[in-house]
């Protein structure tokens, strides 16, 4: 089955094609960065606009790179949430009206699920059962996930995500958006452990996560003034080392507490080099693997929607594919949490 996947719920147009015979075929993307940069976040408004510019000219760029025809496609999936509510109605409208025009099925696909999923896209994917733990800009979740659709929350953020914790200490640094890579790339020049911030929650008895009082502290340094570079640097390597210490906390706990032995990294925090190498050699320490989405496939892409759509249509009855959803109209969930999928 050829299925065309749509991500379009935040900054970046995502577009690909995958085939459950012969794997991704092809796939095109448009980061929006540039045209958020300068007011130091997104704007939703700015988003939607620019995902109805992009869209239909990256779906052709997709077909023509695989060399598929439209009228090959044998199913659409988009992100239906959640998300920004008009940034997900541009690939909801896109992809449902192309697959009522091509009588193909097609399926609004939950964002969380792809980047879940995603890194059974990899040459060396994990089998179900795992432990998953989802760092991306708006999520920390911890997940026992034991089949498609089979998810168990184990633990949640009960303010700020790990991403936004990047972020927003990014910004009182000085540093650009998204804050991630730049707090990444500074904290590479610097020593961690020369300014002392707070690891929220480490030795809590839940798997839920707080990093809200992370950039408070951050807050507090930079109003107290940085020496120079070196200090900013060092700052920067403080901030990573403590959010990188406390998922990786969390995420040992998590397998401890449920017995398994594989852990599955994703969304755009996962790109994180210092968590990767964290994770690995904790895990190798406690006997079990970790599994981390292609670098490509960490932060938002229309692969891991295709993905997930292939993985969903797959698992329902033929006769109960939803053919030319278009016709009943569709639907965008700005909020929606991931628990309340059915397995597939
Ligand atoms: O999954 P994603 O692309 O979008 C959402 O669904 O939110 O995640 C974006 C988040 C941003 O907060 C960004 O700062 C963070 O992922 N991020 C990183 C890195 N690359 C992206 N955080 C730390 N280190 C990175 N290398
Ligand atoms: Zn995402």
């Amino acid at each position: 089955m050829r299925v065309l996947g749509i991500e379009t719920s935040c900054d970046e147009t995502g577009v690909a094609l995958y085939c459950t015979e012969r794997g991704l075929l092809a796939q095109a993307l448009h980061s929006q960065v540039e045209l958020h940069e300068r007011y130091g976040g997104v704007v939703p408004e700015l988003a939607s606009r620019d995902h109805v510019r992009r869209l239909l000219p990256l779906v052709e760029e997709v077909l023509a790179r695989a060399g598929i025809a439209r009228s090959e496609l044998e199913a659409i999936a988009w992100t239906e949430g959640p998300g920004l509510a008009g940034a997900l109605l541009v690939g909801a409208g896109v992809g449902a009206a192309m697959a009522f025009a091509l009588g193909v099925p097609g399926i609004g696909i939950h964002h969380l699920e792809g980047h879940l999923l995603s890194p059974l896209l990899s040459t060396d994917p994990p089998a179900f059962p795992f432990v998953a733990l989802l760092v991306s800009g708006g999520h920390t979740q911890l997940m026992e996930v034991s089949g498609v659709g089979r998810y168990r929350l184990l633990g949640d953020t009960l303010d700020d995500a790990a991403g936004e914790a990047f972020d927003k200490s990014a910004k009182l640094l000085g540093l650009g958006y998204p804050g991630g890579p730049q707090i990444a790339r500074l904290a590479a020049g610097g020593t961690a452990g020369r300014h002392a911030l707070p690891r929220p929650m480490l030795h809590s008895d839940t798997l839920d996560f707080s990093f809200s009082g992370l950039k408070t502290a951050v807050a507090t340094l930079v109003r107290r003034g940085l020496a120079d570079d070196a200090a900013r640097a060092d700052l920067a390597a403080e901030i990573e080392a403590a959010i990188v210490e406390v998922l990786v906390a969390k995420s040992l706990a998590a397998l401890r507490e449920t017995g398994q032995r594989r852990l599955v990294v994703a969304g755009g925090v996962s790109a994180n080099r210092r968590l990767r190498e964290s994770l690995a050699a904790a895990c190798a320490g406690s006997g079990a693997c970790v599994h981390f989405p292609e670098p490509a496939l960490c932060s938002d892409n229309g692969a891991m929607i295709a993905f997930a759509g292939a993985l969903r249509l797959q698992h329902a009855e033929s006769d109960a594919l939803p053919r030319g959803r278009a016709i009943g109209g569709f639907v965008v969930q700005p909020r929606w949490p991931l628990e309340s999928l059915p397995a597939a």
